[in-house]
């Protein structure tokens, strides 16, 4: 690739074949469903990154992102493909069942297992920290060794912002005062940079997880959150994940989705909806 200065300007070519290339390499990598209609969204982004690399085609531009999933430009690619929105405490009565899931458990105390967590496809750590804040509130004692939040993207994009742990003014204007103190240290009301408590940062484990491929965990899940994620995939890969969803969780466990996202098809019979959006294992 050469160096980018000076082509600032430059218009890629990038033709219908280009883009079906470009969507059928998102699903089978990433499951993700890119339409028609994203077209001009997706060609904006892909020839702004070729400018910056100094790209001459989209075909050898592409050709390099294919070689190798893990090299630092595929990942670059990946992040062009993914829509990260998300926002704190985002439909917010998930957090209140969260909070009442939660107190249940405490007054099980025969039960001595961690309780377990999964933001899964969090973006830039805004729902997982989230969680992290509601798992404080409900017994701060509890956050500390008794449960886990594992908060898990495919885009290390935004998962270098999580860690971080790190928003800007914009990214907290919605929130009232309490949760803001709930969630930031050092508040005050005019800052430009808020940074999350360091016992949320601490309870929060990130990590880089392709839905769609192997997952390798270890732990069931009481909870899992997979909000606004799912509706960038196909039927079939949905399919698929609630299956893998089931097998995840533990007993009764609770599965969160987003407001648009609904559990269909087979699995349908493995969950009952217990509120909106809410789904409960079925055992
Ligand atoms: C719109 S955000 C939703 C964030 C958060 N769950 C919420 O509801 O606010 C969707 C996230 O899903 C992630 N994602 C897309 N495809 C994925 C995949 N195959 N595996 C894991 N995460 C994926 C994207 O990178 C993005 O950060």
């Amino acid at each position: 690739m050469n160096s980018g200065r000076g082509n600032i300007q430059i218009k890629f070519e990038f033709s219908e074949e280009d883009f079906t290339q470009v969507s059928e390499y998102a699903a089978r990598m990433y499951g993700l469903n890119i339409p028609e209609s994203k077209r001009d969204l997706i060609y904006a982004r892909i020839s702004r990154q070729m400018r910056s690399v100094g790209a001459s085609s989209f075909d050898s531009y592409f050709t390099e992102i294919q070689k190798k999933e893990s090299s630092f430009e595929s990942r670059k690619f990946l992040s062009l493909l993914t829509t990260n929105v998300t926002s704190f405490f985002r439909e917010p009565h998930h957090f209140d069942s969260l909070k009442r899931v939660l107190r249940d458990r405490l007054e099980k105390p025969s039960r001595k297992d961690r309780f377990t967590i999964w933001s899964a496809g969090c973006s830039s750590g805004q729902e997982a920290f989230s969680i992290a804040s509601v798992v404080h509130e409900v017994n701060s004692k509890f956050a500390d060794s008794s449960v886990k939040v594992l908060a898990t993207d495919v885009d290390d994009e935004v998962l270098k912002r999580a860690r971080l742990g790190t928003y800007n003014d914009v990214e907290v204007a919605d929130l009232n005062e309490v949760s803001r103190r709930s969630l930031f240290e050092s508040y005050s009301p005019n800052a430009s940079e808020y940074q999350i408590l360091p016992n949320l940062l601490n309870l929060v484990e990130f990590k880089n997880l392709n839905l769609v491929k192997p997952w390798g965990l270890a732990d069931k899940f009481d909870v899992i959150f997979c909000r606004n994620v799912v509706i960038y995939f196909d039927r079939e890969t949905q399919q698929v994940l609630w299956k893998r969803f089931f097998d995840q969780m533990n007993a009764e466990g609770t599965l969160f989705l987003g407001q648009s996202e609904r559990i269909s098809g087979g699995c349908s019979s493995h969950f009952e909806s217990v509120g909106f959006t809410e789904y409960r294992k079925i055992v």
